[in-house]
């Protein structure tokens, strides 16, 4: 009786590893059927061990995959859902502008009972309601709104060097991504709210708080992230949150009092703030209903969007400019000109730092903080020049950090080289091999912003201080794979050399 027992449990068992087995591979023969080149997948994880491991970074990960294949596209699988990679710039171009009537949304998880805020940032947001919003706030992000936020930078640069200034008299080793966080978060907060962030007096100011709480290196933030990029279902299943609980209260009550506050002063700035006040009395865009949480959200991606990348950029900026003293003495040099020549740190003096451009051009070459792409067909889709069809739903992505290290494009692509970005070189290299700020109608709303943000940093603190390696400094970085955003693990420390007390000294 016990023997049959055991040969049915025996039997049932193996039935079940069969199924499991069927069910975890039932799409692993979808690129072959196709004649789509692909990567072979594992079991269960499909090629995305490394990344929901985090073993590897996503931008690190694709960037391998792309290497591995010589072809202008191929196949993966999340889990034993097919993916399809486009590394052809041409191709790019076709998924990004050409075919973008194919390509309107995200794979992003993107779900409003999950987390309302999220649901409603425009990076996260599907159609129809995308367009309509897209639209409505652009104009934020006109040059000539952009030029009227340069004084309210500069305060906050100013604050940033006597920061640094004292810090640097106490200490050999300055962290700086979080001096450049702290830097972004006020920006962010005066430019947009009209809001004092205070990151520079208290190390523990509540915007900067909030900004640790959203983007630190924990399993929690690192589950939010995965599942919201790799696997959608898990987050309509559960209903899990993109921004913490927390982050999201602390939020809504600080815009709901700026707003209410404006509209009690009859106060104008002529920011974010009085444009949403604006746009919500208008309350319906194309059936689209602009209230409550909707509108929070609007403010709320100014700071999740723009904090973590212009900080970012900023300090890797600084981190190549310590490895290589000959590109940042001539940087110092074309600042100085400049601002002999305009008297200040003006929007007419930036767009003169031509030199500063290509440095910042090389540095999100390099380090593109968002190092991939995504999008979903949603239609389907024949891939140009041949007969092969994507169905509507199927997943894409553009492996940024691929094609910025691959050598046809940017030979010796580990040096830091600006001279990459002369006209000349821009011009003969494939349009969409560079792509920091995605493109096409989905591209980054923020880059104006994000380029002058890290502009006004740099030529504030080059003004004043010379950055070197410290001890601390790592060479190389290591970078950090619980994070969907280029980070590094211990953060970016260097050296702060005050030039002013250098030449009292000498003097
Ligand atoms: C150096 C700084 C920045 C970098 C490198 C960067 C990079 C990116 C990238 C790669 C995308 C995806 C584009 C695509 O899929 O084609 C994106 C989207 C976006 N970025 Fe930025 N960004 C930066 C700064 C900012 C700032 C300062 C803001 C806002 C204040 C911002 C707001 C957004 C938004 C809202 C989207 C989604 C756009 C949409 O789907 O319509 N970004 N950014």
């Amino acid at each position: 009786m016990l023997e049959f027992y055991f040969i049915d449990t025996a039997i049932l068992s193996l039935i079940t590893v069969y199924l499991l087995y069927k069910l975890f591979t039932r799409n692993f023969d979808y690129w072959k059927r196709k004649g789509i080149p692909y990567i072979t997948p594992q079991l269960f994880f499909g090629n995305y061990y490394d990344i929901l491991m985090f073993k590897k970074t996503i931008g690190h990960t694709l960037a391998d995959m792309y290497n591995k294949i010589s072809g202008p596209y191929f196949g993966i699988w999340v889990f034993n859902s097919p993916h399809f990679v486009a590394k052809d710039p041409e191709l790019i171009k076709h998924i990004l502008v050409k075919d973008f009537k194919y390509f309107q949304d995200r794979t992003i998880a993107s779900n409003e009972e999950a987390d309302e805020i999220a649901a409603n940032i425009l990076f996260i947001m599907k159609n129809p309601n995308w367009r309509s919003l897209r639209s409505k706030m652009t104009p934020i992000f006109s040059s000539g709104r952009i030029k009227c936020m340069i004084p309210f930078m500069n305060k906050v640069a100013e604050d940033l060097v006597s920061y640094l200034t004292k810090l640097s008299h106490q200490t050999d080793s300055i962290e700086a991504k979080e001096v450049c966080a702290k830097y972004a978060t006020d920006v962010i907060t005066s430019c947009a709210f009209g809001i004092e962030g205070h990151s520079f007096e208290k190390e523990d100011a509540a915007w900067r708080s909030v900004g640790r709480d959203m983007f630190e290196f924990t399993l929690s933030n690192g589950f939010r992230g995965t599942s919201y990029f790799f696997m959608p279902k898990l987050v309509d299943l559960f209903k899990i949150r993109f921004i913490p609980y927390n982050v999201s209260q602390f939020m809504i009550d600080a815009f709901l009092k700026t707003m209410s506050h404006r509209k009690i002063e009859n106060s104008s700035r002529n920011d974010l703030i009085d444009i949403l006040i604006k746009l919500q009395t208008e309350g319906d865009f194309d059936g689209y209903k602009f209230e409550g949480n909707r509108v929070i959200a609007q403010a709320a991606q100014f700071f999740l969007a723009g904090f973590e990348t212009t900080s970012s950029t900023i300090s890797y900026a600084l981190y190549e400019l310590c490895l290589n003293k000959p590109i940042q003495e001539k940087v110092v040099t074309e600042i100085k000109s400049a601002l002999q020549q305009h008297g200040s740190v003006s929007y007419e003096a930036i767009q003169d730092m031509k030199y500063l451009h290509k440095v910042v051009q090389e540095i999100l070459r390099k380090y593109p903080v968002l190092p991939f792409l995504d999008r979903k067909t949603t239609m389907d889709w024949k891939i140009p020049g041949t007969n092969i069809t994507l169905e509507a739903g199927t997943p894409v992505y553009i492996p940024m950090f691929g094609l910025h290290y691959d050598p046809k494009y940017f030979p010796n692509p580990d040096v830091f080289d600006p001279e990459r970005f002369t006209e000349e070189t821009t011009n003969s290299r494939p349009c969409f091999s560079y792509i920091p700020f995605g493109g096409g109608p989905r591209n980054c709303i923020g880059e104006r912003f994000g380029l002058i943000g890290t502009k006004v940093a740099l030529v504030h603190i080059l003004s004043r201080f010379e950055v070197e390696c410290s001890n601390e400094t790592p060479i190389p970085i290591e970078f950090e794979p619980k994070t969907f955003t280029l980070a590094s693990k211990v953060g970016l420390p260097m050296r702060f050399v005050d030039v002013k007390r250098r030449a009292s000294y000498a003097a």
